[in-house]
C-alpha cells in the first residue's frame, strides 16, 4: 500500500476585490455587522463578462501546483474537480480544465459535487486511489464562482460568499518520506436538504421566467440552521479522524477549517479545546469560496511558513447536503 502525499498546492482568486463598504452602498448592511457576525472584510468576485469562470481560476491555480510539484501537465493522470458552481452543466469542469491545461494524455476527469465539502471529498477519494496504486498524480480541485448563484439583493446571503480556486497535486510518498494521509472521514445527512438548496435549474424544476422573477434560481440558505449543524459536525468529524489515526486532538498542529463564518470556526475550536492560534483563518480576505476555502487556506499557510513539512494537519469541511468531511495528514 502506498502512502499518500500532498505534493504541492496552488490558488487563484479573481482580480476584483469587493469590500463590505462597497456592498453597503447598494444593500442595507454595514461593515461592522458583517465583520462581527462573519469575520469577512472583503471577497473577490469573478468578472461577469467571463475569463474568470471556475475552470479559468482552476487552470491558474493548477499550473502553479503542477510546476511546484516539478511535473508537466501530462504527468497528471486524474482530475477530480470539486464544485457546485460549474462553468456549464455539460461537459464537466474536469474535462474543460484538462484542455485548458494542455493535457493530451486522455486522463480521467470528473466533477465532484459535495458543495463546500467538495475539496475534502476529493482529497479523501484521491487518497484511496493513490494508496491502491490506481493513479500516480491526481489533481484535486476546489473552484467556485458563487457570485453568479447568489441574489445580490439578499443581504442574508450575498455578504457571505466569494469566488476562488485552490488545488493540490496528490501522489505517492517516496520510500522513507514522513508525509502521509493518516485518516479520512466522509459524511452526509440528506435530511438537512432544505437548509441549503438550489432546486431550480435541474430537471425537476427547470429555469422559467417566473422562477427567475422570484429569484428561486439562486442559492436558498437557512443560515442559523446551517450554523448549528456546522459546529457540531466539524467537531465530531475532527474527533472521528483522530480516533481513526490513534492520536489525540491536542496532537494536531494545525486545523484548516472550511471558512464559512469566523464564529463557526471559533465555536468549533472551543468545542475541541484547541488553541485558536492553531487554526488557519483567511475568511477576512476571501469570504466563503465554498469548495475552495480549505485548499486556499492550506496553500497560504504552507507558503507563509506556518504549516511545515512534518506537521499534523486537519482539513475539516461541511456544506449543503448536509455534507461534511475531514482529512488528517502529516504534511
Ligand atoms: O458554506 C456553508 C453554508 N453557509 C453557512 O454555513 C452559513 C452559516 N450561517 C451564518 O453564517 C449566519 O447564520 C449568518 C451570517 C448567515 C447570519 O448571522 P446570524 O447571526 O445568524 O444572523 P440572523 O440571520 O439571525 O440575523 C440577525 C439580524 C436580523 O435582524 P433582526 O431580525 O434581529 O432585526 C437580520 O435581519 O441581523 C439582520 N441581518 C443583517 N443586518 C445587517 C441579516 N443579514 C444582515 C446584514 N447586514 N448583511
Amino acid at each position: 500500500m502506498n502512502k499518500t502525499k500532498i505534493v504541492s498546492t496552488g490558488m487563484y482568486v479573481p482580480q476584483n476585490a469587493v469590500t463590505n463598504d462597497d456592498l453597503a452602498k447598494r444593500i442595507d448592511t454595514n461593515h461592522q455587522w458583517i465583520v462581527e457576525r462573519t469575520g469577512i472584510h472583503q471577497r473577490h468576485i469573478a468578472n461577469p463578462e467571463g475569463g474568470e469562470w471556475p475552470t479559468d481560476l482552476a487552470a491558474k491555480a493548477s499550473m502553479q501546483a503542477i510546476e511546484a510539484a516539478g511535473l508537466q501537465p501530462n504527468d497528471i493522470d486524474l482530475i477530480i474537480f470539486g464544485t457546485c458552481t460549474p462553468d456549464v452543466k455539460l461537459p464537466n469542469c474536469g474535462s474543460i480544465l484538462q484542455t485548458k491545461l494542455g493535457i493530451t494524455n486522455e486522463c480521467g476527469a470528473f466533477d465532484l459535487q459535495a458543495a463546500c465539502s467538495g475539496f475534502v471529498y476529493g482529497i479523501n477519494l484521491a487518497d484511496s486511489l493513490i494508496k491502491t496504486g490506481a493513479h500516480k498524480n491526481i489533481l484535486v480541485v476546489g473552484s467556485e464562482v458563487t457570485s453568479r448563484e447568489i441574489d445580490w439583493d439578499d443581504r442574508g446571503i450575498c455578504i457571505l460568499f466569494g469566488d476562488g480556486a485552490g488545488v493540490a497535486v496528490v501522489s505517492a510518498a517516496a520510500e522513507g518520506e514522513s508525509s502521509e494521509i493518516l485518516a479520512t472521514h466522509l459524511s452526509a445527512d440528506g435530511t438537512g436538504r432544505e437548509f441549503f438548496e438550489q432546486n431550480v435549474g435541474g430537471v425537476a424544476e427547470p429555469v422559467t421566467p417566473e422562477r427567475i422573477e422570484k429569484g428561486e434560481h439562486f442559492f436558498q440558505m437557512r443560515g442559523r440552521e446551517m450554523f448549528k449543524i456546522a459546529t457540531r459536525t466539524l467537531a465530531e468529524n475532527a474527533r472521528i479522524c483522530c480516533r481513526k489515526a490513534g492520536i489525540e486532538v491536542e496532537d494536531i498542529d494545525w486545523i484548516v477549517p472550511h471558512q464559512a463564518n469566523i464564529r463557526i470556526i471559533e465555536t468549533t475550536g472551543k468545542l475541541l479545546g484547541v488553541d485558536p492560534n492553531k487554526v488557519i483563518v483567511n475568511i477576512d480576505k476571501y469570504a466563503n469560496t465554498s469548495a475552495a476555502t480549505v485548499p486556499m487556506a492550506f496553500h497560504e499557510a504552507t507558503h507563509d511558513g506556518r504549516i511545515k513539512r512534518g506537521d499534523i494537519v486537519l482539513f475539516d469541511a461541511f456544506g449543503a447536503g448536509v455534507t461534511s468531511g475531514a482529512t488528517l495528514l502529516r504534511y
